[in-house]
């Protein structure tokens, strides 16, 4: 029995790199799930796997450089073969919330042009119901505010995410906003509404996205394809 939460998110990250086949190009997630993901490519690359990169943020870039795994720009259109991801919550239809950690915008359109999308987690981001935890939206810095007087106007609250007393500012450059809807309103269609407010780059609901998702559980790693 494996009770601790970071020993659940290495045993997610493990098994989900028997998926990996050599020549692959990777899309390397981001947050603490992806740091054992990215770990054990590392030392794939080391025993003379042939692998190459393309990260979702500069901390995942600055974790896979130290570690000599090859990065690719996604800006050359190269294909991404296999995306592996965390998230923050994920309901039975393996719709999920992403972009706790701030990396959202850049994680989407890695994964939307990924062949294959893996997400790996513990089990306590199952849920039987999205919006427990705070939705993030990456925004324009220009005009934030009424962007979140928008989500108001959606049903929701908005609060732009705070680091040291300022705005937390993305990889991007942007700020995020962390939004909350009350439990009347219906979750996925107030979340896409969010995406179409001027100034809204993209969101964190990541709606058919994934093909296979691998949870770290008490009983032991449960896999379960879309
Ligand atoms: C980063 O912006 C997020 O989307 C992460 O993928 C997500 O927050 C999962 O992070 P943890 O694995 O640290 O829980």
């Amino acid at each position: 029995h494996v009770e601790n939460k970071e020993e659940l998110k290495k045993a997610a990250a493990l098994a989900s790199v028997k998926y990996i086949r050599d020549g692959m190009t990777l899309g390397l997630g981001t947050g603490s799930t992806a740091y054992y993901l990215i770990q054990e490519v590392g030392a794939m690359v080391r025993a003379g796997r042939t692998l190459q990169a393309a990260v979702t943020s500069e901390a995942t870039e600055k974790l896979a450089v130290s570690l000599g795994i090859p990065i690719i720009r996604p800006e050359a259109g190269i294909k991404v073969d296999l995306a592996i991801d965390g998230v923050d919550e994920i309901d039975d239809s393996f719709c999920a919330v992403k972009g706790g950690g701030g990396a959202l915008l850049r994680e989407k359109v890695v994964a939307r042009r990924a062949e294959q999308v893996i997400w790996i987690m513990d089990e306590s981001k199952l849920v039987k119901r999205l919006g427990t935890f705070p939705f993030p939206a990456e925004v324009l810095p220009f005009g934030s505010a009424w962007a979140a007087e928008a989500v108001k106007g959606l049903g929701g609250t908005a609060a732009c995410r705070q680091r040291d007393g300022r705005p937390f500012v993305t990889d991007n450059g942007n700020w995020i906003l962390d939004i909350s809807f009350s439990e009347i309103i219906d979750f996925l269609t107030a979340a896409k509404a969010v995406r179409g407010i001027p100034g809204v780059l993209e969101t964190g609901l990541f709606d058919k996205f994934c093909d296979r998702i691998i949870v770290g559980t008490k009983e032991g790693v449960r896999e379960r394809r879309n």
